[in-house]
């Protein structure tokens, strides 16, 4: 009796070849993915037995010896295939299935599902490029998909009325039932027959690991419904399992490219012809584990690509809780937000691939996601919040399955932990001469703090552009805030001068005016970069916040300054003590007294 193949397939994902193999032969991982080690099965002194997780075998150059996981234990261990499949099974905590008359059909019928799959996806193809297809093919035209691409994601559509189409697959064979099954028809309520699933919309084929055509997404073109439609979970469709554009992405990837998951099918489809082709997205659902695991395989570092807004916050906050069940070493993840009203489809698009480059040389690693969120939530100069911080720092290291990678874990939040409270208490009365052993010196004024203080102009900067009613309170201070960096200060006049000129814009009529005078992609940079410090301290979605953490920012801006100055004042003292370096350094001494930020050390250094 044989088994049935899904539940071969999830035993060999569950499993990969180098796991059973690693425990018997040490094994190196070589270039594409592929491991490499000494063949088990014959003698030898240079490695020519390699592993490879993708295709799911082993190979020896030497010896010619080869087969799955399944066939791995069997050559070594002598099992016969059920034994080696219990064992395997077992491990991977999967049931085997009981022998089953009604199994041999249910594959039988799979087969066929395929071929009602394709035939469907080939017919959609079809009705694209037909006379029913005009306005799909010019919405297409309008958002920029050329007809090369959509032939390559065989984007399709499904007509109005959709029944010719299920008459000619059934006229191939198909009964309803199966239509059913292959979630193209759905069954019709009350007595009533059934009814197709996908009408007037735009078609996506979504395929499996193997490229088969397992189910579709459907977008609306006109009226009203739910923008995106996707077949129901099947026998062969299994939403929380599949990744869109899963196969082209595994060759692009093992070409080098970088692999990126993106919320949408459209964003997939653009980036591909931004020259992202290893661009992947879920199925309308959150990231699943299962997911997390794909991508992994195809590559130990992929970036999750979030939108700019509170939502795209709360979904990377999401993935990085259900990735820690899944970690192991060598396996990480990093974070990239869009600018704000963004998705990677429109930024490429509006903006060209270049304007991506920055969003992920901004990415953030999984353990610095984690940490923001836990941070941002609680007080930093209390005690009690950051034994509570501590605590939910733990709680998220430990839920790491892996014993050692939780131990580190935990280590690098500990580190944090002492860092910030450090920091902050740097930050109330800190030394600028850096003299005391025991502290970590600032390099120079302009060193750490100096880019400090850079991050912050910028922020500030941001936020202005993110909440333009700021100006009617602090305009004046935006426009005269010492120099920040030349692209910032320019950036700052640019939006400082509209503002001006045109009081009560909104952001989104601000940003559009920026980019009508050529500043997108300094924007761009701007906003993206100050993400990480933006994410750290709450996004200021109501003006009342945002106005808070504007008086925060520009105090810390000025503390920054005035310590710079006061130290500089110390030094010019100290080299020449005249009554003009003596009456300088005083003042600044009182203007940051004022500041509330008075430096001890710096008194003390006087005295
Ligand atoms: P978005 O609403 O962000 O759409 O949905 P999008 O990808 O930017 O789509 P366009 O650009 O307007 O065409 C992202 C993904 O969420 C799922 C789909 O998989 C979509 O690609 N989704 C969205 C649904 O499943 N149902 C919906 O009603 C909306
Ligand atoms: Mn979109």
């Amino acid at each position: 009796m044989p088994l049935p193949s899904h539940f071969l397939d999830e035993l060999r994902a569950r499993l990969p070849v180098s796991q059973v193999v690693g425990r018997v032969v040490r094994l190196i991982r070589g270039s594409r993915g592929e491991y490499k080690g000494l063949c088990p099965f014959h003698n030898e002194k240079t490695p020519s037995f390699t592993v490879n997780d993708d295709k799911g075998f082993f190979h020896c150059f030497g010896c010619g010896a080869h087969g799955d996981a399944i066939g791995f234990l069997m050559q070594h261990d002598g099992l016969d295939f059920m034994t080696a499949v219990e064992r395997l099974a077992g491990e991977a905590g999967l049931p085997v299935p009981r022998p089953d008359p009604a199994e041999r059909e249910r594959q039988q019928r799979q087969a066929t599902l395929v071929e009602v799959l394709e035939a469907a996806a080939r017919a959609f193809e079809a009705a694209l490029d037909g006379p029913d297809g005009r306005a799909a093919r010019a919405y297409l035209d309008g958002r920029g998909v050329a007809p090369a691409t959509r032939q390559r994601f065989r984007l399709g559509y499904a007509p109005g009325d959709g029944r010719g189409l299920l008459d000619r697959l059934t006229a191939d064979g198909a009964d309803p039932a199966m239509l059913i099954e292959a979630g193209l028809l759905r069954p019709g309520q009350d007595g009533r027959p059934p009814y197709p699933m996908f009408r007037d919309r735009l078609i996506f084929p979504v395929t499996d690991a193997r490229d088969r055509v397992v189910g579709f997404g459907a977008r609306l073109l006109a009226g009203e419904g739910p923008k995106y439609l996707n077949s129901a979970d099947g026998p062969l469709f299994h939403k929380g399992r599949l990744l869109y554009n899963l196969p082209a992405a595994r060759t692009a990837a093992r070409a080098g490219q970088p692999v990126l998951l993106v919320e949408g099918y459209m964003d997939v489809i653009a980036l591909a012809d931004a020259g992202y082709a290893a661009a992947v997205a879920p199925l309308g659902t959150a990231v699943t584990e299962d997911q997390l695991d794909l991508l992994w395989r195809l590559d130990p570092g992929p970036v999750l690509c979030f939108d700019g807004d509170a939502a795209g916050q709360r979904a990377a906050w999401r993935a990085a809780d259900r990735a820690l069940a899944r970690l192991k070493p060598d396996q990480t993840l990093k974070f990239a937000f869009l600018p704000a009203g963004e998705d990677p489809d429109s930024l490429v698009r509006g903006s060209g691939a270049a304007a991506l480059e920055p969003v992920l040389a901004a990415a953030q690693p999984l353990a610095e996601i984690l940490w923001q969120r836990e941070a941002a939530a609680r007080r930093l100069d209390d005690p009690g919040a950051r034994a509570g911080l501590q605590a939910a720092l733990d709680r998220l290291a430990a839920s790491i399955a892996h014993p050692e990678l939780s131990r580190f874990y935990r280590g690098e939040f500990r580190r944090r932990i002492g860092d910030a409270f450090f920091a902050r208490r740097d930050g109330r009365r800190g030394t600028p001469g850096g003299t005391t052993a025991a502290a970590p010196k600032p390099q120079s004024p302009q060193g750490a703090a100096g880019d400090r203080r850079q991050r912050i102009g910028r922020l500030l900067v941001g936020l202005m552009i993110r909440q333009p009613v700021l100006f009617e309170a602090h305009g004046e201070d935006f426009a005269t805030l010492d120099p920040i960096d030349g692209e910032a200060d320019r950036l700052r006049a640019a939006v400082a001068d509209l503002l001006d000129r045109e009081p009560g814009l909104d952001s989104a009529a601000l940003c559009r005016h920026l980019d009508d005078n050529g500043w997108r992609a300094a924007r761009l940079r701007l906003l993206a970069a100050d993400k990480a410090v933006e994410a750290a301290a709450g996004v200021p979605e109501d003006p009342v916040r945002a106005g808070l953490l504007w008086r925060e920012l520009a105090q810390e801006w000025l503390v920054l300054r005035l310590r710079a100055d006061l130290e500089a004042a110390r030094r010019a003292f100290v080299d020449d003590p005249s009554e003009p370096n003596q009456t300088r350094f005083l003042a600044l001494q009182a203007q940051l007294a004022a500041a509330g930020s008075l430096s001890e050390t710096g008194s003390e250094a006087w005295d």
